[in-house]
């Protein structure tokens, strides 16, 4: 009896001591031990290590030397392997640019703004809740011009697009179908000289019946044609002269569309909080993350913005759940699209 006993305590105390190194082998110092996500950070790490000179960088995805190695991709007037080779006959490019004045930011926050993912991460064309827009990241960026106080979006609808340029076009498209039944001639689409020029390029491309881009809205301002929607697109603060344009056509007739995508406290001052009926937003300006062709509008009147939201999924399906990506952390659920903006101090002030 007492040989059988004592086998129990041995039993029992080997049970005990096996369940302790499991549990300690899943955390160690409190922290998860990794598993199959080891390989991708240490892949991603070792990219980012690969010195450009500082006037380029290596991607995961660029273009692989021998089969080994990713390349650099230089900046603008650098060249050779290594990027360190300045190229005096190269020209300056005045007419577009890209935020990459951020990267250093975001270098400098490397931790927090890292995301990693599972492969099998959101296959499905929806969400559960059978919509393309992650509700998470839509309450945070509700949440986010709360904080910033450039933006007013209590009682708005937010619309999700690959960054403002496919939103711009969303727009125009819901404003011009809008209250079509009374007007018989196409919307003209109009903008303040000196305008971003894509709006002219794309409102063209489409070649569409219900609008037609007419240029410069000061010159069209004082026709006075009761039949015509007005479609001005008002950008502030304005590319290339960053004014805090104003609506120029006004009545029942004209729509705007706001472009506030420079609305941020890096670029302007934010005198009190935007609220117009139609406005763009993207992180391409505001992270300075173009390449994640992220963006969002917020829109007052409910009618438009399901033209809008027809527009988005008839077109994509929706913007790219990478995109939209808000990463977990332990117990504090989903949060924001790429990378996680109240991770990272400073950007904003959180
Ligand atoms: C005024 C303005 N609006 C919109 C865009 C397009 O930006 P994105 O589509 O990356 O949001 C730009 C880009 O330079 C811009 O300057």
């Amino acid at each position: 009896m007492a040989k059988l006993q004592s086998s129990y305590f041995v039993c029992f105390g080997f049970s005990i001591f096996v369940n302790l190194f499991f549990v300690l082998k899943l955390y160690v110092g409190g922290e998860w031990e990794l598993s199959w996500s080891r390989r991708a950070a240490e892949d991603a790490e070792h990219v980012a290590a690969i010195s450009c000179s500082g006037h380029g960088r290596a991607y995961l995805d660029g273009l692989v030397l021998d089969g080994k190695e990713p390349v650099c991709e230089c900046n603008s007037c650098y060249g050779g392997p290594d990027c360190s080779e300045f190229l005096t006959a190269c020209a300056a490019n005045v007419d577009n640019g890209d935020p990459l004045f951020l990267e250093p930011f975001w270098m400098q926050h490397a931790a927090k703004s890292a995301v990693v993912v599972a492969g099998w991460h959101r296959m499905s064309y929806t969400f559960s809740d059978q919509s393309y827009i992650s509700a998470e990241l839509e309450r945070h960026i509700r949440q986010l011009h709360a904080i910033v106080g450039n933006a007013v979006t209590q009682g708005r609808y937010i619309i999700f697009g690959a960054a403002s340029t496919q939103l711009l076009n969303a727009a125009v498209h819901a404003l011009s179908s809008h209250n079509s039944s009374s007007s018989s001639s196409p919307a003209s689409v109009v903008a303040s000289i000196p305008y971003y020029n894509l709006y002219q390029l794309q409102t063209e491309l489409f070649q569409s019946t219900n609008y037609v881009f007419q240029g410069d809205a000061s010159l069209l301002q004082n026709i006075s044609d009761d039949t015509t929607i007005f479609i001005e697109f008002v950008t502030s603060p304005n590319n290339p002269d960053g004014h805090l344009n104003k609506a120029i056509f006004q009545g029942p007739n004209a729509k705007a569309i706001y472009d506030r995508v420079y609305y941020w406290p890096h670029f302007t001052a934010i005198p009190a909080p935007a609220d117009d009926e139609l406005m763009i937003f993207s992180i391409s300006k505001f992270t300075g993350h173009a390449g994640s062709r992220f963006g969002w509008a917020v829109v007052k009147d409910e009618s438009v913005y399901k033209r809008m939201s027809e527009y988005i999924e008839l077109s994509s399906l929706g913007v790219s759940r990478d995109a939209q990506l808000g990463s977990s952390k332990a117990g504090r659920g989903p949060r924001v699209v790429v990378p996680r903006l109240e991770d990272v101090p400073g950007l904003i002030p959180f």
